[in-house]
């Protein structure tokens, strides 16, 4: 008689890895549910699906914005935006649309499979994304910390190894949100059509001098 190994308990046999799609229009969103565990960035708000939906609709309108979701069913539980820099950074004030910010969350209860990691690379494993300067400014006050119940120093460490493997690299700044915190980070990966004249203005910017 064949012997049997145990069947694992269904919760895990169940495990559906999302389908990573990019978001092209506001109607496609207002089809998706937003899944529960997303919010960090409003503090997990009791208004928080709405603030995450609110800031899904402005990447989609923005000129040059691009939303990346995770998508399981009609719920979205990861999303990776990719938006010309607001005028807020220094970098923005350039004026230049290929210089880009990235914002990624993954839901509560999702994280640990990866979905960041295939959010990352399906953004940046095309050839348009050689052409734009993209910025990730990494805040203590927007992890969670609480969740992941490690120390925020941890944190830091993992989330830039994580940006690392797709091209982005620590730099400094003394862009005052950034440098007002040790733990905070500027990480910045320039693609490789970047023109130099724009990556030597981007380098001014970054350190606070004046633009031209
Ligand atoms: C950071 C975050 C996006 C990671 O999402 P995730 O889907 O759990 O990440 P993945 O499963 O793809 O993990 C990829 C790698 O990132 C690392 N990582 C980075 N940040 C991490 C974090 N906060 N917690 C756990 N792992 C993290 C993991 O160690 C993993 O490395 P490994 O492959 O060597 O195990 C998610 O924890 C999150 O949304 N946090 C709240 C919002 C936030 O901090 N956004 C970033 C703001 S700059």
């Amino acid at each position: 008689m064949p012997v049997r190994t145990p069947m694992a308990p269904a919760a895990e046999q169940a495990r559906v890895f999302p389908e990573i799609l990019a978001l092209d229009c506001g109607a496609a969103l207002a089809e998706c549910e937003i899944a529960p565990g997303l919010g960090a960035f409003s503090a997990y708000s009791p208004r928080r699906a709405q603030i995450v939906r609110e800031t899904l609709g402005r990447a989609l309108r923005v000129p040059g914005g691009e939303v990346f979701v995770a998508i399981l069913g009609d719920t979205i539980v990861g999303y990776l935006l990719l938006v010309p820099a607001g005028i807020d950074q220094p970098w923005g004030r350039l004026g230049d649309a290929s210089v880009q910010e990235i914002g990624i969350e993954v839901a509560r209860g999702h994280r640990g499979q990866g979905i960041a990691q295939s959010l990352l690379r399906r953004a940046f494993a095309r050839m348009e994304v050689e052409s734009r300067i993209c910025v990730a400014t990494g805040y203590v006050w927007c992890w969670d910390i609480e969740d992941t119940v490690v120390e925020a120093g941890i944190y830091a460490h993992r989330l830039l190894a994580l940006f690392e493997r797709f091209g982005f690299l620590r730099e400094w700044t003394n862009e005052p949100n950034v440098a007002l915190e040790p733990l905070n980070f500027l990480a910045v990966r320039i693609g490789r059509d970047v023109p130099a004249a724009l990556v030597r203005r981007f380098r001014l910017a970054q350190r606070g001098e004046q633009v031209a």
